[in-house]
């Protein structure tokens, strides 16, 4: 299906969904109540559901928490459309291609640390949603706890429509850009940026590039926020302002669409006769949002130790335990390293929360760079409670360094961080791209004990 007019097609098709996405405006900050219309005077002014609402549109809600939640955690939107979203045939089974929800039983969970090579290259033709391939997670979808870590490899901008009802998806490119289409209105990611699809909320993701490559968190949990900043104050870490949500942007397409929704681990799909993305004004605080991590204000010490990476966290899912998090979404960005007697690295760690770590640019400061490495597409696992930290090479380098003040500005590389281990799909247990001897890293830490008399 190469053939030069299926190439020279979507090689337009790029363009110009990338002059879209390039010309696009969008609102700004993070839970706002926000509002939009596409067409002046679609939004009821005054009330959500009018008699008649305007221009003959038609008012829905879409609850992302309970009716009943406290004002701080509810989410919902009113969304004015040309059909209501009940207008569809009924959903059937299609196939889950390389896509898995927990819960995760099908291995015995591995306490070993473990690293992958990125994923290889897909077949021509494959949509972002074909392209997602389950690495593993934990919880329950039904039960609304835990997460899944999912790749995608994708080459072709998807026809079709998707929707999550088990969760929200944060999606993290590494490689080419993503027009994102949603009933909310189009947002534009790049690798180094993240796009945050709210539970239940239809999307398409168009390519800018060639293919597309990265990671997705699918946060079965409570949605992620903003952490709490203690007593760093009323600024810092990712900034409130610096989130866009799209303004309103409806298609009106009558015709064949499919619509694919993932519902309690399955994929179901229906035919529509029309688009589902025919949203003309929209108003509520849960929608999607899209984030530069590069803007992201870091903090970190200025006397000694390297701070827990909890200060890196952008964006982070509570759990019913105060402080412990569902999952927590962390982000290694360039930063100055000035701490005085120390070592600069991140630390030899065993933690009770599980890390998986991907890596979008560049290299990672615990891990020295080289083939077979960590390297971007990649990702590492270190489950609960394994013994993690720098390599060999890094540990000899950073105890030996001159400590003058230093520019870590080569990679970025983040960390989806969660309550409970990741328990991997048989794919990812059993992948060619899984490496083997990842343990070698730590081989030969040599003993320097030397106890005084
Ligand atoms: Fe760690």
């Amino acid at each position: 299906m190469s053939d030069g007019a299926t190439a020279r097609g979507s090689a337009t098709e790029r363009e110009e969904a990338r002059k879209t996405a390039e010309g696009l405006e969008h609102l700004s900050g993070f839970g706002n109540e926000h509002s939009s219309e596409a067409v002046p005077g679609a939004l009821p002014v005054g009330r959500n559901s009018p008699q008649r609402a305007p221009l003959g549109l038609y008012a829905e809600q879409l609850s992302g928490s309970a009716f009943t939640e406290p004002r701080a955690e509810n989410r919902r939107s009113w969304l004015y459309r040309i059909r209501p979203s009940a207008a569809h045939p009924s959903f059937t089974r299609t196939g889950n291609g390389a896509l898995r929800s927990a819960p995760f039983t099908q291995t015995v969970p591995d306490p070993n640390r473990l690293r992958w090579n990125p994923l290889p290259d897909p077949d021509e033709g494959t949509d972002f949603l074909a392209g997602l391939w389950t690495l593993g997670g934990n919880g329950d979808v039904a039960q609304r706890s835990g997460m899944a870590v999912h790749l995608y490899h994708a080459t072709a901008s998807m026809r079709r429509v998707f929707s999550d009802a088990d969760g929200e998806l944060l999606i993290v490119p590494e490689r080419g850009g993503l027009l994102l289409r949603t009933e909310f209105g189009m947002l534009h990611v790049e690798p180094g940026h993240v796009a945050l699809i709210p539970r239940g909320v239809r999307f398409r993701v168009e390519l800018l590039d060639e293919t597309a490559r990265g990671y997705v968190c699918e946060n079965y949990g409570a949605a992620f926020r903003l952490p709490d900043l203690g007593p760093i104050g009323a600024n810092g870490l990712a900034n409130a302002r610096d989130f866009r949500a799209p303004v309103a942007a409806y298609e009106d397409v009558e015709g064949p669409v499919e619509v694919v929704n993932k519902f309690c681990g399955n994929l179901w799909a229906a035919t529509y006769d029309h688009s589902p993305l025919d949203v003309v004004a929209w108003h509520g605080n849960h929608v999607p949002y899209a984030y530069d991590l590069r803007r992201f204000n870091v903090m970190g010490t200025i006397s000694y130790d390297h701070p827990d990476p909890s200060i890196f966290t952008v964006l982070t899912s509570p759990s019913d335990t105060p402080g412990l998090a569902g999952v927590d979404f962390v982000v290694f960005a360039p930063r100055w390293l000035v701490g005085e007697d120390t070592f600069r690295p991140p630390y030899f760690h065993r933690n009770v929360m599980s890390e998986y770590m991907g890596l979008i640019e560049g290299a990672y400061d615990a891990k020295a760079a080289g083939k077979g490495g960590f390297v971007p597409g990649g990702g590492s696992l270190h489950n609960m409670m394994s013994a993690h930290g720098p390599d060999r090479e890094t540990f000899d380098r950073a105890s030996a360094a001159e400590l003058g003040p230093q520019k870590i500005d080569d990679g970025l590389a983040f960390m989806f961080e969660t309550r409970w281990p990741v328990s991997l799909t048989p794919q990812a247990a059993r992948a060619e791209h899984l490496q083997q001897g990842y343990d070698d890293v730590w081989r030969g830490l040599e003993r320097h004990f030397r106890p005084l008399h």
